[in-house]
């Protein structure tokens, strides 16, 4: 895959100076025609990353199941595996929204479970918003429950990860007439429920900007064309550390995993070369004046 090498607008050397987002600031950015930038993220040295060099939004996506845990899709993380992640991610972070997804089987089954994991994202984990899949009615009930109690929701649409086993694979969304109806039913109930936000997975870009358009609230595409109101990409992809799926809509802008192969590379013939670590300059000397005793001292051992 090639390396998508552009000059940074912003980098963590010069972070942009800014206010740490709210759900306002955010659906501002869609009224002012501005792009919301999103990432997901999962750990704490990144979230720091991420978030000076000014991104609006960090998903802790349960797509960590894959790219921290190893598991072949997100069915199997928990929330509180995905809570230990977000903690992480809310340390790191000053100005970015933190988005905590709701993982497999902890808003589908019960309502009222629903509501208390998502709570935990928020009064544990410290997440300003959880993110949740799908429009049935179940969820959409839970939506609104959530917002009215005062957590903030983002909804998710086209290709929904935790369906994988229903849809037959990660398979593009909305081909057809009858499932392009479903899509726009589904972002409009999700909007009317209180959702602020709504992400659209692998859908193509013509269904995109109708809903895009078709919504007050922003979309936030992920294999859904520039006609969304942001982007989302796996942090992993972008910088080129997960190989196992490569997607036809990941933009690979570093090389990240070649990278950390060749200095390790570099690291381990330092060792055996005696390069490294450096004794002047790595590591710690025994004060001189003390040295004659402690050589007598081993003379004699
Ligand atoms: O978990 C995740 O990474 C996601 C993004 C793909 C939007 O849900």
């Amino acid at each position: 895959m090639s390396v998508h090498t552009q000059q940074p607008s912003v980098s963590a050397d010069n972070p942009v100076q800014r206010k740490a987002h709210t759900v306002a600031s955010l659906l501002r950015k869609k009224d002012q025609g501005q792009k919301i930038v999103s990432l997901t993220c999962y750990d704490y040295s990144t979230a720091r990353i991420l978030d000076q060099a000014g991104v609006d939004l960090l998903l802790v996506g349960d797509s960590l199941a894959m790219t921290v845990l190893g598991h072949p899709n997100t069915l199997s993380v928990t929330v509180d595996e995905m809570l230990h992640h977000v903690k992480a991610v809310v340390k790191g972070t000053r100005h970015a929204m933190v988005l905590a997804d709701m993982p497999f089987m902890s808003y589908q089954a019960d309502p009222v479970e629903a509501v208390k994991n998502a709570g935990r994202f928020i009064q544990e984990g410290g997440a300003q918003a959880v993110k949740l899949e799908g429009a049935s009615e179940r969820v959409i009930q839970v939506v609104r429950h959530l917002v009215e109690i005062g957590i903030p929701v983002v909804g998710h649409l086209g290709f929904t990860p935790q369906m994988v086993n229903t849809l037959g694979g990660f398979k593009i969304q909305g081909k057809n007439l009858e499932d392009v109806k479903k899509l726009v039913d589904g972002a409009l109930r999700l909007q009317e429920a209180g959702a602020f936000a709504l992400v659209l997975e692998m859908v193509p870009v013509e269904v995109a900007d109708l809903i895009t358009r078709k919504l007050r609230i922003p979309t936030i595409g992920i294999g859904a064309g520039n006609v969304c109101d942001g982007q989302i990409l796996v942090v992993d992809d972008l910088l080129g550390r997960y190989s196992e799926l490569t997607p036809r809509f990941v933009r690979q802008y570093m090389n990240s995993g070649a990278l950390i192969g060749e200095a390790v590379q570099r690291y381990a013939a330092d060792i055996q070369t005696l390069a490294f670590p450096d004794n002047d300059t790595e590591s710690f000397a025994f004060p001189v004046a003390a040295l004659p005793a402690l050589a007598q001292w081993a003379a004699e051992l």
